[in-house]
């Protein structure tokens, strides 16, 4: 690649979209969390109606951090000087003057998917969460699984899932990998494999009888950032999501999510107890051989090659979509201004 790349893998800026925030389970009713997201620090607040509402961290009054105020009803009151905000962000109290004060908070749009509270971080009005495209309409077992820091790019992180060559050498698999690929929306693109070769092997031909034409291996990227992958024979595909975003220095902050269609009963939750196992050790197995690469990689690709043909197509898609500032994005014609 020899132009000049202007959002792939670049640290100021970062792709506008969803971002993964905090698991869902960590924010009870009542509770506020303090948040580092792509350079702006949050104050993230599950009010007593349930909603989850993000905003920017400061009081508009001296800047104290609201994560330290505590909820109140619909809303959140700052511990410094007690002033009260409403769901809106607007300020309904200033207890020394005994009124309110024409001052909002910034917020921004939130969601809960997967286990996970997301984070809109354009101006705009938000567009599609991230969801595996097999189980865009379904409901969902999860298991959110590790956390782990990267310390390379969120972009360098995801193309490892595109990288056909490396399939042989790191991971072992006697694999010829082509993709396809399937522009889904302007955010999200997918990559499909159309798999050949590997028939010497022991372990392609234990589990060739599983599938009817070829090895299913499915990517899809949203927001150039968190990728979900489909993996394994017909009959029981896995599903792992890698939602992931920058931090401070071009590094990583990731979760990796477990993901299975609901299935009903006793037996089907135990099912897919059985099946969110085996997706943890299979999304194991590729997270591991690589481990070492994202400590010291210095990302640049100077002399492409046909099996690297996915990673320039995702390259253009990061390309071709809305960059944000790292730290200043949602901010003066804001969602709630
Ligand atoms: S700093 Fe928040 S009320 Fe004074
Ligand atoms: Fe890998």
């Amino acid at each position: 690649m020899k132009e000049q790349l202007k959002v792939f893998n670049n640290s100021d800026c970062f792709i506008e979209g969803w971002y993964w925030a905090i698991p869902a389970k960590e924010l009870g009713i009542g509770k506020i969390k303090a948040v580092s997201l792509l350079g702006k620090e949050l104050a993230i607040f599950r009010n007593f109606e349930k909603q989850v509402i993000a905003v920017d961290a400061y009081c508009p009054h001296m800047g104290a951090h609201l994560a330290e105020g505590k909820v109140e009803g619909e809303g959140i009151r700052c511990f410094f000087h007690n002033w009260k905000f409403d769901n809106e962000g607007k300020c309904i109290e200033v207890p020394c003057l005994n009124k309110s004060l024409p001052v909002n908070l910034q917020i921004h749009p939130t969601a809960e998917k997967y286990g996970i509270i997301w984070v809109w971080t354009g101006k705009k009005s938000p567009k599609s969460l991230p969801f595996v495209p097999e189980l865009e309409k379904e409901e969902c077992d999860i298991i959110v699984a590790n956390s782990f820091i990267k310390n390379c790019h969120p972009n360098v992180l995801t193309i490892n899932a595109i990288d056909a060559h490396h399939f042989n050498t790191v991971h072992n698999l006697p694999l010829e990998i082509n993709f396809d690929k399937e522009e889904i929306n302007e955010n999200a693109i997918a990559f499909n494999n159309t798999t050949r070769g590997g028939d010497d092997s022991f372990l392609i031909k234990l589990i060739r009888p599983f599938y009817r034409n070829e090895v299913t291996y499915k990517i899809c990227y949203w927001y150039g950032s968190t990728g979900t992958v489909t993996i394994g024979p017909d009959f029981l595909h896995f599903y792992i999501m890698f939602a992931l975003r920058g931090l401070e220095g071009g590094k990583t902050a990731g979760k990796t999510i477990l993901i299975a269609k609901k299935r009903f009963g006793l037996l089907g939750w135990l099912f897919n107890r059985i099946v969110l196992c085996l997706t943890w050790l299979v999304g194991n197995y590729f997270a591991k051989g690589d481990t070492r690469i994202f400590q010291t990689i210095k990302f640049n690709l100077q002399t492409p090659t046909p099996a690297d043909r996915a990673i320039v197509d995702f390259i253009k898609h990061t390309e071709a979509q809305q960059a944000l500032s790292w730290g200043s994005w949602g901010e003066v014609d804001g969602f709630n201004n």
